[in-house]
């Protein structure tokens, strides 16, 4: 099968250099395109589009480039051209979910994903194969490597933010612009395409309450191990009535349960059926290799002529709600806290003082947190899971 990249960054030479490494799957990358920015790395590079999708000899095109424009645009153009279509592009497919699985349908082509949620993991394969036979009510989990390894290593080894995250990007484990892995806004692209092959219809991920851990201090660290609790962000969804209740935030687990043992750029993601009940998936999600073995999985199910991905009808869309969701949280803000949030008062810090809140709804301490910063206050929450 003859093949082109779209991009050529991380996941792009990753899946290149798998492809020649089992070339026994016969998995050729004839093209690459990259921007006019990028230096010439290879004779088969070209800057032009056009290359790649009017060229009848190309049977697929995988997009690793990352970003909704310009990926969009050339993935509908590969997929009117009739070209099959594998991407790690959670952003683009989160945004266009419907649109690019119903142009998939209507031009009898294959569009694969396993990529875009968990890296190596193949948890969107299961998911989409649990929902022939059963109902998924939840889903979510760690679901992004990069804050998972900064906060790993703040809570191990005391290490700076900052520092951390630039390992993070020279390692390849973080998105162009980090701002997507820290702001939580990685991990809603990806909960929210869960939820679309989970539930069969598109949620709308600009929808989704997100907080990040751009504004953990080391001393919200120090509190949580005194408490024996671990911070790790988490993404989480919930079907419901209308749809899904769905949400993105740092959440604290005790030492016994799944999340706090999962470390570096893990990810451990999970659904729960009404039947089968719940199945956790672990492994690394983000890196060369990782991702580009979900790419090289989705490549080899094509050539062999078919695609887990086959089943992914959308049936319309719906806006995800969190109003109904509620827990308690660690809080610590210098801002004055409305009357009714604070459970217990765990004391200062030079960033604001500690709280334990009474039970909250995601949406009201999203909103506080939200405002907080956006006058110039200091504030972090963290779920207590
Ligand atoms: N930046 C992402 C992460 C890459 O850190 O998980 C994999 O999607």
């Amino acid at each position: 099968m003859k093949i082109a990249l779209l991009g050529f960054g991380t996941v792009g030479k990753g899946t290149y250099e798998l492809s020649l490494l089992r070339s026994e799957h016969g998995i050729e990358v004839t093209r690459v395109f990259v921007r006019r920015d990028h230096k010439r790395v290879l004779d088969l590079q070209t800057y032009d589009i056009n290359d790649i999708i009017s060229d009848p000899s190309i049977d697929t095109v995988v997009e690793v480039m990352g970003g909704d424009e310009p990926a969009f645009s050339y993935v509908k153009a590969a997929l009117r051209a009739k070209k099959n279509v594998v991407t790690a592009n959670k952003l683009m497919l989160s945004l266009h979910y419907e649109e690019l699985i119903s142009l998939a349908r209507e031009n009898g082509v294959h569009i694969a994903f396993s990529a875009a949620v968990g890296g190596g993991i193949p948890f969107l394969a299961s998911l989409l194969r649990v929902g022939r036979v059963d109902t998924v009510d939840s889903l979510g989990g760690i679901m992004n490597g990069t804050t998972n390894y900064i906060l790993t290593a703040m809570q191990q080894e005391g290490a700076d933010f900052v520092e951390t995250l630039k390992k993070a990007q020279q390692m390849g484990y973080a998105e162009a612009d980090p701002t997507a892995d820290i702001d939580g806004l990685d991990v809603r692209a990806k909960l929210a395409l869960s939820v679309d092959v989970a539930f069969g219809k598109m949620a709308d991920p600009a929808a989704v309450p997100a907080l990040g851990i751009r504004h953990i201090s080391a001393e919200d660290v120090a509190i949580f191990k005194q408490l024996g609790l671990i911070c790790r962000l988490i993404g989480k969804a919930e079907r419901t009535v209308k749809g899904a209740a769905a949400y993105v935030e740092p959440a604290l687990f005790g030492q016994d349960v799944p999340e706090a043992g999962v470390n570096g750029t893990g990810n451990v993601i999970s659904y729960r059926c009404r039947r089968l009940g719940m199945q956790n998936f672990f492994g690394l999600g983000a890196g060369m290799n990782p991702t580009a073995s979900a790419v090289m999985h989705d490549l080899i199910d094509i050539s062999l002529g078919f695609s887990a991905f086959d089943l992914a009808a959308c049936k319309g869309s719906f806006v995800p709600d969190a109003a109904e969701s509620v827990h308690g949280y660690y809080l610590r803000t210098d801002a004055p806290v409305p009357a009714g949030f604070v459970s217990r008062t765990l004391g200062e810090t030079a960033e604001g003082t500690a709280y334990i809140t009474t039970t909250l709804s995601v949406e009201a301490m999203h909103a506080f947190v939200n405002e907080t910063l956006a006058k110039g206050g200091k504030a972090f929450a963290a779920a207590l899971a």
